[in-house]
């Protein structure tokens, strides 16, 4: 029952032209913003997460792509030029296709193959070139696709069982001060029980390993809860 699921509150960069300038300098962060309500949106703050710990020129990963938002944050927080690598995973084809599309639409074909590996898979294997103690952010926005609930398909959404297994298997590859974060959205059934099966696996992470924070919105029910999780 979610009444009885008790969190508490604890706890880019853009680039106007296609590519990079030779500078490869920090500008306004994707994040930054005027309305001072913006940063407690859970997609915000954890845009805002990332671009804290990932560095440029790291190893990032998106586990569930969808639309390409989230990868193209961090497509601007870890690539630079010449360096770092960004893994986007989705199981729709679709999902995968936008993803491209809008990375091809702010860099160019050429430097998105070069930088960046589009997987049309289920996320519970990462590709085993990553090698372990390597990756500086993995990121979950967990759920389906924003739009497929009203356009008659059947909803592919993330599953508990699945995404617990895909995060098991996704700690062990960050490297010291990495961070994983996690939206989980609990605004249908489905949705309820994969927020409380992440909430009870990152409960039980030893605390000599890892740091691990919900970001609640506590009088909201059925808020988005946003978990953040660092390798000590
Ligand atoms: C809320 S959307 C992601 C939104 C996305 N990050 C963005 O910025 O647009 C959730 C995505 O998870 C994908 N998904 C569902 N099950 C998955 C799985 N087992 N492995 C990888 N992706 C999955 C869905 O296809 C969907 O695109």
């Amino acid at each position: 029952m979610i009444s009885a699921f008790k969190m508490v509150h604890r706890r880019g960069c853009y680039f106007s032209s296609r590519r990079f300038s030779s500078k490869d300098q920090k500008v306004t962060p994707a994040w930054f913003s005027d309305d001072p309500n913006k940063i407690s949106d859970h997609i915000s703050l954890a845009h805002l997460l990332w671009s804290q710990v990932i560095q440029k020129g790291e190893i990032a990963i998106d586990a569930t792509a969808g639309n390409g938002f989230d990868a193209l944050v961090l497509s601007k927080i870890v690539l630079s030029s010449n360096s770092g690598r960004l893994y986007c995973m989705d199981i729709q084809e679709r999902a995968i296709k936008a993803t491209e599309d809008k990375l091809i639409q702010a860099y160019d074909s050429t430097y998105v193959k070069e930088r960046v590996q589009m997987m049309q898979s289920s996320h519970e294997r990462f590709p085993v070139e990553i090698a372990a103690n390597t990756v500086s952010g993995i990121v979950y926005n967990l759920g389906y696709l924003p739009g497929t609930h009203t356009d008659g398909s059947k909803r592919i959404m993330t599953t508990p069982f699945s995404t617990i297994l895909s995060m098991k298997n996704a700690l062990p590859l960050l490297r010291k001060g990495g961070i994983l974060t996690a939206t989980a959205y609990r605004g249908h059934k489905e949705g309820i029980e994969e927020t409380e099966a992440c909430f009870k696996f990152f409960s039980g992470l030893n605390q000599t390993d890892w740091r691990v924070y919900s970001h609640d919105p506590i009088n909201s029910e059925t808020g988005a809860v946003l978990f953040s999780i660092y390798k000590r």
